[in-house]
């Protein structure tokens, strides 16, 4: 890990990421924008899955006097986004976010939860248990937003949704010539020169789809949040918010 360049490798995430997931940067930047919050006030933001940290930098962009948490369990995109963080105001963490245990000192704790592709990655019990640990770590009124894979809730109309999206992911990557995942991991294994252990195996329980888009509405509003809507999609791609009532 020591070897490697971090800054080249975060753009090659950057690169990878921006041809898999449609609009991400556009996405990254409504939910900032939609959360409304004070560029005064020192807002505390909760990435969930952040990877080398992204949508972090994003949210400090947006809220320069901002705290935010970056929460991921792989150590190597911990350590890319550390080593390209120009701040202490982004703090990564590596948090298995299925643990109920590091969710409790963190009641009532932030203003904006944040995430972006990641809930994908989890089961759907998970996800009904993370809405509940995200609704309790809000504070009153507080938000969030998640930009994410979000299935038809029409299979047939899935299916039409995921061959597109394969049609429009290739063609991203033809003209941008951005690694893609098993390419971009064994690269930069080689380039660090050693066995790196990711914990991906261990981490992966969920659907390349996501969840029907009526599960995310349902679950929300039954944890608890009120204001769930969608507010940007394309195909199976979304991002959806909620809001935590004021008491
Ligand atoms: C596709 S990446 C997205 C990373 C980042 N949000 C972005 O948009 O660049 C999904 C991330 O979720 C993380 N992840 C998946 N399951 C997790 C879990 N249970 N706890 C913590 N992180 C998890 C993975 O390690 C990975 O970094």
């Amino acid at each position: 890990m020591e070897k490697l360049d971090r800054q080249h490798w975060f753009a090659r995430w950057e690169a990878m990421q921006n041809c898999y997931v449609p609009h991400r940067l556009y996405r990254f930047d409504l939910m900032l924008k939609l959360a409304d919050l004070s560029r005064e006030g020192e807002a505390h933001i909760l990435d969930l899955g952040c990877g080398p940290g992204a949508l972090s930098f994003c949210a400090l962009r947006h809220y320069p006097k901002a705290r935010i948490v970056a929460a991921d369990f792989d150590p190597v995109m911990l350590a890319i986004g550390r080593g390209v963080a120009e701040t202490d105001r982004v703090q990564f963490v590596r948090v298995d976010l299925r643990q109920a245990g590091w969710w409790e000192p963190y009641e009532e704790t932030f203003d904006l939860i944040v995430s972006s592709t990641m809930l994908h990655w989890l089961s759907e019990g998970n996800i009904k248990r993370l809405y509940a640990h995200i609704y309790r770590a809000l504070k009153p009124g507080g938000q969030f937003f998640n930009s994410d894979h979000m299935a038809s809730n029409d299979p047939a109309i899935q299916a039409h949704y995921r061959k597109l999206l394969h049609v429009n992911q290739q063609s991203a990557f033809h003209v941008v010539g951005a690694d893609d995942w098993e390419s971009f991991w064994r690269e930069l294994e080689q380039a660090a020169g050693e066995k790196l252990d990711r914990s991906e195996e261990e981490l992966w329980e969920g659907t390349d789809n996501g969840l029907p888009r009526q599960f995310h509405v349902e679950t929300l509003r039954a944890s608890g949040f009120e204001q769930v809507a969608f507010h940007w999609q394309d195909m199976g791609e979304a991002v959806i918010g909620a809001r935590k009532p004021y008491r």
